[in-house]
């Protein structure tokens, strides 16, 4: 498909698509229009892969987003902040989901270090955690599973990270926060998997509320 024609694919799909859902659902728009109250925040890796809406059958609504390369947090970035705070002050979102994927180039980029880019710059916090874990990683003999296990890793790493953040140092201290979970999604069989959480050593470290369940 040429340049033009695919792009003008998209802006034809969305008639389609509109059309589509007024059939069904007249006041689908209007509703939508009213307002937003979604229960979670997801916060993901910007590959094409993963429109986490559709892996998880969730409407329009339902959940509130933040992308970058390699679901990274920094207690410096702006754009995540802001989306953070909006997300627990003012939406009071119930969910806080971190999620990476295995097969990310991010990842990759990080471990290999093969190109001094910006990517590379933006994901060297996940090049330092590599070389904390270079124990475990080192005895993954397969490459792709190696790197699979330091996506997961990356995973938790960040949502360390956030529990450092002020947004939920204030949420933690008035005893009204949201829930955290670690998510990997498996891009060859298309299935999330949950990861464990060192909950009991976050609390220890005073990152996590002693009442967090
Ligand atoms: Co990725």
């Amino acid at each position: 498909m040429n340049n033009r024609i695919q792009y003008e694919q998209l802006l034809k799909n969305n008639k389609d698509w509109v059309s589509e859902k007024l059939n069904t659902d007249p006041d689908y728009f209007s509703r939508l229009s009213k307002g937003q109250n979604p229960p979670f925040l997801y916060i993901g890796c910007s590959d094409s892969r993963l429109p986490i809406d559709l892996f998880t059958g969730a409407d329009p609504g339902r959940i509130f987003i933040h992308r970058n390369v390699a679901n990274q947090v920094f207690l410096n970035d702006m754009n995540l902040l802001s989306v953070l705070e909006y997300a627990v002050k003012v939406l009071l979102v119930e969910h806080i989901i971190v999620c990476g994927h295995y097969q990310c180039g991010g990842v990759e980029a990080a471990y290999k270090g093969t190109s001094m880019n910006i990517v590379e710059n933006w994901t060297m916090n996940i090049r330092d955690l590599s070389m904390e874990h270079k124990k475990e990683l080192d005895a993954i003999p397969d490459m792709h599973e190696r790197l699979n296990r330091l996506s997961e890793l990356n995973v938790v790493r960040q949502l360390r990270q956030l529990c450092k953040t002020s947004v939920m140092h204030d949420a933690f201290g008035s005893g009204k926060y949201p829930r955290l979970h670690g998510w990997v999604l498996d891009i060859s069989h298309g299935l999330i998997h949950e990861l464990p959480l060192p909950v009991e050593e976050w609390k220890e470290y005073g990152l996590l509320p002693d009442d967090y369940e």
